[in-house]
């Protein structure tokens, strides 16, 4: 569900159409809609408490930091889950209280782990040895105790795309499931660390929930251990993953998933951390682009759009598929001729879709690429010494420019010329 919708043939985002937007801020962009955030966030945090869950939802700021979007989730209560300075520093920018804050992510630096201790995040979950062993030195010297959970890694496949898999014992994260418990006799030993709960984070973009329900029955076992082993296990991290529809995938609905969450885990009487990204942003977002030329090769037509694979990455990347549709509707019997929707940068693989039935669109055109809310912005670059794709976030009637495009001025004032040239 979303807000992105054909009205009188324009593609309006809530009660703004898409075609006013581009005229004013150019193209490409993203586009959020502000009630579709707050629709998802609604949605979720109602499954966990209709499940009886005692939860706090911290939104996992790599999917989208944009200030805007994370401020929007913050005013509903929403917590974060930063995996760096950068993204910690947007989360407090954002609003987001310094006690719903988790500090995730394999290679915490001295200095990121000093900045945290120092804001009185709520915890940092720890995927190391020599990580665990840097923080205590950090906390100790402050004279405080660090709250963190250990990031196991419960050796469950996620079953989805291999580079986006994090809960095999052949992956890099967590700590190895056979080994969390004598890591966890060693962090108990040390000065500056306050041993709080268990934190475990299988994949992204998952489209069942027997995985997710597998990892938190290790989880129970875990907890059942450390509790016997004398343990204060109060809260329980289980990070975020749940999939979302792209093209025809079926994910589980948040309330099958508060579902599996109860049934493993909701006796126990730990606080649930949950850290969905994509689950809250995937379909609040769209990329909008103008087609540049048509161009008719030796075997198939290709759409030239002015977006690519530095604005939006994923079809690159993971091959995924992001829908692509006309922002003026298209007439109900148009033919839909197969074509290549690629963008300009200087690489075969700057390939949004091959041989996608599309509706009849000329150059001039704009085009949306939807379900792009996600990982979209975050992971675009000036690859090409192209701008950092700007971003408007929709509210009712209303837009606002949530990130400038940079100038080109912008852009070359970051480079400088040593004094031997
Ligand atoms: N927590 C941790 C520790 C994570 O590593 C991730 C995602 C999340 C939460 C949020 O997962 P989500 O709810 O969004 O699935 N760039 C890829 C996705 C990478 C996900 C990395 N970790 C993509 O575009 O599909």
């Amino acid at each position: 569900m979303n807000h992105f919708d054909y009205v009188n043939g324009q593609l309006q985002a809530e009660q703004v159409p898409v075609a006013e937007i581009a005229a004013q801020v150019g193209t490409p962009f993203y586009c959020y809609s502000t009630a579709t955030l707050v629709r998802h966030y609604t949605v979720f945090t109602q499954a966990l408490a209709e499940a009886g869950l005692d939860a706090q939802v911290c939104f996992a700021l790599k999917a989208n930091p944009n200030v805007a979007v994370v401020r929007t989730f913050a005013q509903l209560g929403a917590g974060a889950d930063v995996v760096s300075e950068g993204e910690l520093r947007r989360a407090l920018a954002a609003g987001v209280p310094v006690d719903r804050i988790v500090f995730s992510g394999v290679g915490k630096t001295e200095a990121e782990l000093t900045f945290a201790v120092a804001k009185g995040i709520m915890q940092i979950n720890v995927e190391s040895e020599p990580e665990l062993e840097a923080l205590s030195k950090i906390a100790a010297a402050r004279g405080i105790r660090m709250p963190i959970a250990l990031r196991v890694n419960p050796d469950v496949d996620a079953g989805t795309h291999a580079k986006i898999t994090t809960g095999k014992k052949e992956n890099k994260f967590g700590i190895e499931w056979t080994r969390a418990h004598e890591v966890y006799n060693k962090a108990r030993a040390l000065p500056g660390i306050e041993v709080v709960g268990i934190a475990c984070h299988i994949g992204s973009q998952l489209t069942d929930v027997e995985p997710f329900r597998q990892a938190f029955l290790r989880v129970r076992d875990l907890v059942a251990m450390l509790r016997a082993d004398g343990f204060d296990i109060r809260r329980l991290d289980l990070g975020g993953g749940l999939g979302i529809p792209y093209e025809s995938e079926e994910p589980p609905h948040p309330a099958v998933y508060a579902k599996a969450i109860k049934d493993t885990l909701g006796d126990l009487g730990c606080k649930i951390v949950l850290e969905p990204g994509r689950l809250l942003v995937g379909n609040a977002g769209i990329l909008v682009s103008r087609v540049v030329y048509v161009k008719e090769g030796a075997t198939r037509t290709f759409l030239i759009a002015d977006a690519a694979m530095n604005d939006l990455m994923r079809p690159a990347l993971y091959e995924a598929h992001h829908t692509i549709e006309p922002v003026i509707e298209p007439a109900k019997d148009a033919p839909r001729l197969p074509v290549d929707v690629v963008g300009p940068v200087c690489e075969t693989g700057d390939t949004f879709a091959k041989q996608r039935s599309l509706p009849p669109i000329k150059a001039g055109d704009l085009i949306v690429f939807r379900t792009a809310g996600a990982y979209g912005a975050a992971m675009s670059s000036t690859y090409n010494t192209r701008p950092l794709v700007p971003e408007v976030l929709v509210k009712d009637d209303s837009f606002a420019v949530v990130r400038a495009r940079p100038s080109f001025d912008d852009m070359l004032a970051l480079d400088s010329v040593p004094d031997w040239l």
